[in-house]
């Protein structure tokens, strides 16, 4: 006799429960009771963990393979970069970001795409079949063979969303989103801890239990990350991260989990009328349109997983009003940016302790990859000394603790695709040969920061009063030393 009914335990020490209760009993620790279905069998009462019906047999591991399954392409090319190629049938996808930023437009125009290869069930907790139509017919699914592969399920019970599935098969199940799932054995509302992992849990099942597709949309939280246990993202094959500037039309697709694939590679879109686009010439995306060269403002050539991006790294440096001086970074590690700080005013004399600092990426990307320090580095003096790096110049290199400027990867591929959009030169880490490539770039090796800022700026750093500049340099060397009283 297998009993299907719902628990609260604890997911700190398993003890289990009738009823919610703030504190453990057992453990006493606050808030960790979370409500979840156990099937009970007769005399068994500690089964909870294991579903009727599923058998597994071990197998050798030389076991010839089934061949590996197709991937099914989405229709957006950027998104099958991140993927990896397309989605693997029986996966499970989470694509999560802030309310707004498009994911419910993005797993829609996915559907389309799939549609072609053995028809969709989309699920929608959160809109009307209505609202699914209207969207639909903005992105070029009104009508059409793709629009009648797609069915429209406007439920919250996930059981409905298998029943469905398995009665008619489809390729892919999108579930608009997991949040407002729920599930009829649990009591708890949609959203809570306990709905969210036992209606996740079920997809699963449905996935590779029946080797269907299944995208799940997920909310994120204030803080970034996707609402809802844990557990969520351990559970799913991919974790799909969409995102972008406020207001722009810019929107970034990253995987930051992903069993088919990497988790280096970025998909640029572009929101417009019509739904997502692919962008014509992602490697330009990131560079600011403006005329002539500005203060504070740098090319950096970076590498996004295969895909060589050259990105403007904008700096603002003024001096500090009363206080701690502000440090703002947007698409830069605050660390980083911290660090950065500390090594321009110890290593490379560009004293900054006594300025609010902002420093940011154009296009509302994000980047962590080390090739950007030089460019951060070099856009925060060109900013104190307000004066201009020529703009035909990138940046590439990592910046040390010493002061130093260390290889990083691929750096031919960063110079072509500079010198495709237009670029002249080059300052890169030392150990690469200066002198001209064939694709007519001007490569400069420093060793150091300092080195790289007299290559840039003219100058080098702040060694004492310049001819010409006194006014300005006295500046400098006041910041200098009110710098290394801060961190001194
Ligand atoms: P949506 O996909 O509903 O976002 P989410 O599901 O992540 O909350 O879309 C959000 C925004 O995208 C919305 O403000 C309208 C805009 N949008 C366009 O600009 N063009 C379009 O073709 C569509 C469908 C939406
Ligand atoms: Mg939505």
């Amino acid at each position: 006799m297998v009993r299907a009914q719902s628990r609260f335990i604890c997911q700190a020490c398993g003890a289990e429960f009738l009823r919610w209760e703030g504190q453990c009993r057992t453990c006493a620790a606050w808030n960790t009771l979370v409500e979840t279905v156990v099937i009970a069998r007769a005399g068994d009462r500690r089964s909870g963990a294991r579903r009727p019906g599923v058998t597994a047999e071990p197998v050798p591991l030389s076991a010839p393979s089934e061949a590996p399954a197709r991937r099914i392409p989405t229709g957006l090319r950027e998104l099958d970069r991140v993927l990896g190629g397309g989605i693997v049938p029986g996966s499970l996808l989470l694509i999560g970001g802030e309310p707004g930023v498009g994911k419910s437009t993005l797993v829609l125009q996915v559907a389309g795409g799939v549609a072609a290869f053995g028809g969709v069930l989309y699920a929608t907790g959160e809109e009307s079949a209505a609202q699914i139509r209207l969207r639909a017919a903005r992105v070029g699914l009104g009508a059409g063979p793709a629009a009648d592969a797609i069915s429209v399920l406007a439920t919250s019970e996930v059981g409905a969303i298998t029943e469905a599935a398995r009665a008619h098969p489809p390729a892919l199940v999108v579930v608009d989103s997991i949040q407002t799932m729920t599930v009829d054995e649990l009591d708890g509302p949609a959203g809570s801890v306990g709905q969210v992992r036992e209606s996740a849990l079920r997809l699963m099942e449905l996935a590779k239990g029946d080797g269907i597709a299944v995208v799940l949309v997920g909310h994120v939280t204030k803080d970034g990350s996707i609402a809802g246990p844990r557990t969520l993202e351990h559970l799913v094959d991919a974790v799909i991260e969409v995102g972008g500037e406020r207001g722009g039309v810019m929107r970034l697709v990253r995987a930051s989990k992903n069993r088919f694939g990497s988790t280096d590679e970025l998909g640029v879109l572009e929101m417009g009328e019509g739904g997502l686009t692919e962008v014509a010439d992602p490697g330009r995306a990131f560079l600011a349109e403006h005329d002539g060269a500005a203060p504070g403002s740098v090319v950096a050539a970076t590498l996004e997983g295969s895909r060589p991006l050259l990105i403007e790294v904008q700096a603002l440096v003024a001096p500090a009003g009363y206080g701690t001086p502000a440090r703002r970074a947007s698409g830069i590690d605050p660390t980083r940016l911290a660090l950065l700080l500390a090594v321009l005013g110890r290593r490379a004399g560009v004293g900054l302790g006594a300025h609010d600092v902002y420093a940011n990426l154009a296009g509302g990307l994000t980047v962590a990859e080390p090739g950007l320090d030089l460019a951060v580095a070099l856009a925060l003096a060109s900013s104190l000394r307000d004066r201009p790096i020529d703009r035909h110049t990138v940046a590439i290199g990592e910046v040390g603790l010493l002061g130093e400027l260390r290889p990083v990867a691929g750096v031919d591929r960063r110079l072509r695709e500079a010198a495709r959009l237009g670029f002249t030169r080059a300052i890169v880490p030392a150990g690469r040969q200066g002198g001209t490539t064939d694709d007519g770039i001007d490569v400069v090796p420093a060793g150091s920061l300092r080195d790289a800022l007299a290559a840039a700026l003219g100058s080098s750093g702040g060694r004492g009063p310049r001819d010409g500049d006194p006014g300005f340099e006295s500046v400098v060397q006041a910041t200098i030393e009110s710098g290394t009283r801060v961190l001194g």
